[in-house]
């Protein structure tokens, strides 16, 4: 099978699974496993954070961030597209009660003019109070796009000049800087609170996490309680994580060319209309009238190759770890012997 619905779907090799079997563990809960506490410090150090909090999940790193950084009523700065608002099933009004201002932007990118307009001042009794914005890097319903760190700067001097809170959903931060060439530690100096994600180009099974300040991880583990996610011997999940940091963040340079390689192909195909420019490992295409999505999904999955739709005719790839050049290699015969119905 060759699977590119998401870069979520690779398995531990054998050598993560290894590292975990070996991991020394204890009761997080009572702060005693020692490879969490490993992980947590050394992904602190990674992206020069004072302190990181172990979550289960991407989603659950975002929610406990906005639900530190607000107040029930409050409003949130993102794009139309960014995750925490339009793949995590409402937490945001459901868990802080706090209400979302939607922003527009190319490929799913804001800017900091844009979100200077769009602050309501605690002064305005009418409107929601804008306490924090956030920004997605990168961006996956924008096709894999990535922030430049001057518009990253430009809008940490908007939050600072308002006094909001800043937060990164860098669950593919790794993707992101690799492809910009900055500097993952000087990018997420900019925020009050970044989120990372362990288990989608990185390769582990399970695992993000949540980083900034020291009050703030205090607070943030407070609220990961509540949430239900704070784990016991997170620690054979942690080893999984460690071992991803070690080994699978300067392989991510394949996945992008990969994807390069996949979104070039795909521009030269007549059944497709438009590719998002690819600048990391998830290619976005929308295919022409002639070839309906469903039609174009079934016959791939006839070579057993899985894709995902994300509208009637928009298509993702997402390349990773698990997926080759032998398949790479499959995947352009199949997709060159698609014809138009
Ligand atoms: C940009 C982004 N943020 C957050 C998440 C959430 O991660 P999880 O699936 O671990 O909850 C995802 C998952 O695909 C994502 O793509």
């Amino acid at each position: 099978m060759i699977d590119l619905r998401s870069d979520t779907v690779t398995r531990p090799s054998k050598e993560m699974l290894d590292a975990m079997y070996a991991a020394r563990v204890g009761d997080d809960v009572f702060g005693d496993d020692p490879t969490v506490n490993e992980l947590e410090e050394k992904a602190a150090l990674l992206l020069g954070k004072e302190s990181a909090l172990f979550c289960p999940s991407g989603t659950m790193a975002n929610q406990i961030a906005i639900n530190v950084h607000t107040r029930p009523g409050d409003e949130v700065i993102c794009h139309k597209h960014a995750h925490i608002y339009y793949y995590e099933g409402g937490a945001i009004m459901k868990n802080s009660g706090a209400s979302v201002c939607l922003l527009e932007g190319e490929r799913g990118l804001i800017s900091a003019a844009d979100v200077e307009i769009h602050i309501n001042p605690e002064e305005n009794i009418h409107r929601p109070v804008t306490t924090l914005v956030e920004v997605e890097n990168s961006m996956n319903k924008g096709g894999g796009a990535c922030y430049s760190y001057q518009t990253l700067m430009e809008i940490a001097a908007v939050c600072k000049k308002y006094n909001l809170k800043y937060h990164l959903d860098g669950a593919r931060l790794f993707n992101a800087v690799m492809a910009t060439g900055d500097d993952p530690r000087v990018c997420a100096q900019l925020f009050d609170s970044v989120s990372i994600c362990l288990s989608k180009g990185l390769g582990a099974p399970i695992g993000s996490l949540l980083l900034g300040g020291a009050l703030f991880i205090k607070r943030a583990r407070r609220v990961r309680k509540t949430f239900g996610g704070a784990m016991r011997q997170a620690g054979y999940l942690a080893a999984a994580g460690i071992f991803a940091l070690d080994h699978n963040i300067q392989r991510l340079k394949e996945d992008h060319s990969r994807a390069r390689y996949l979104g070039d192909l795909l521009s030269s195909l007549s059944y497709v209309d438009t590719v998002l420019p690819v600048q990391t490992n998830i290619v976005i295409f929308t295919l022409t009238n002639q070839l309906p999505g469903k039609a174009f999904l079934s016959k791939l999955k006839d070579h057993d190759i899985h894709a995902l739709s994300l509208g009637p005719q928009q298509i993702r790839f997402v390349t990773h770890l698990d997926f080759t050049d032998a398949m790479l290699e499959k995947v352009e015969k199949t997709l060159k012997g698609i014809h138009q119905l």
